[in-house]
């Protein structure tokens, strides 16, 4: 069966000593209380080298919120998914909704970046959601059925290795959660797209997080959703207190 997972999204925030001082405080939390679902901490790739050596691997994953959709060469300014493998971390977050609006990332793009993340081991975490506006003109399932074919040319071997997260965009750091309902009947649309493409043991084995403004108060509604495997969480993983408050959803 698919797994449960709780995935902080740090976004750019903390320098590196708050980073750090972040990371072991929830290392010392969670060793000490031990989750029941798994727990991955995506940072700024400046943060990644020195996180992983630790955070204890077996309750936390580390992973990056970006890579670059080229291989290496003269491309100023990137990250690989090679370097950021070599850091020691295991996923990368990719086409979060900031990525396609602020720095333009295209299906295309996005499934470059797709391919060269599972090429180096590691496990993209694909987000998709719709915006407001198309949320009012109810076309939210076209939307995620687009943003979905960046993925959905992958083999079912590769597709096997990903985490979706639907991130409703007018959720994402506005306070407006999506209702319980509403995450529901998405992720059940979503899963229901991966049976047809890939078949039923595939999509039964794919994790879909929900994320936008989930806080230690309404993560247990919304990942008590059958088809709700856990959550992308930004602002509450900046404080430990409300990032195990979300983990402990699962308890
Ligand atoms: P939020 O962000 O929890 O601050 O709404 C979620 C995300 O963008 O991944």
């Amino acid at each position: 069966m698919r797994k449960n997972i709780v995935a902080g999204n740090w976004k750019m925030n903390k320098n590196l000593q708050e980073g750090i001082a972040l990371a072991k405080e929830l290392n010392e939390a969670l060793t000490a209380d031990k989750p029941n679902c798994d727990v991955v901490i995506c940072t700024p790739f400046i943060h990644l080298a020195s996180v992983t050596p630790i955070v204890d691997k077996s309750i936390i994953g580390v992973g990056a919120e970006n890579c670059a959709d080229k291989v290496s060469g003269a491309y100023t300014g990137e990250v690989s998914a090679e370097m950021v493998a070599s850091t020691g971390a295991e996923y990368v977050i990719l086409g979060h909704s900031e990525r396609r609006a602020y720095y333009h990332e295209t299906e295309a793009i996005l499934e470059e970046k797709v391919k060269l993340a599972l090429a180096n081991n590691l496990t993209p975490i694909f987000c998709i959601g719709e915006v407001l506006e198309e949320r009012e003109a109810n076309k939210q399932n076209e939307v995620v059925e687009s943003q979905l074919s960046s993925v959905f040319s992958l083999s079912s071997e590769d597709f096997s290795k990903i985490v979706l997260a639907y991130e409703p965009v007018w959720a994402i750091g506005t306070g407006k959660t999506a209702t319980a309902d509403q995450a529901q009947e998405i992720h059940a649309f979503i899963r229901s797209l991966i049976v047809k493409k890939y078949g039923n043991e595939v999509a039964d084995n794919t994790s879909i997080l929900y994320g936008g403004s989930c806080k230690p108060s309404n993560a247990k509604e919304l990942f008590a959703n059958p088809d709700v495997d856990g959550g992308l969480i930004g602002g509450a993983a900046l404080k430990v207190a409300d990032f195990k408050g979300i983990i402990d959803a699962f308890k």
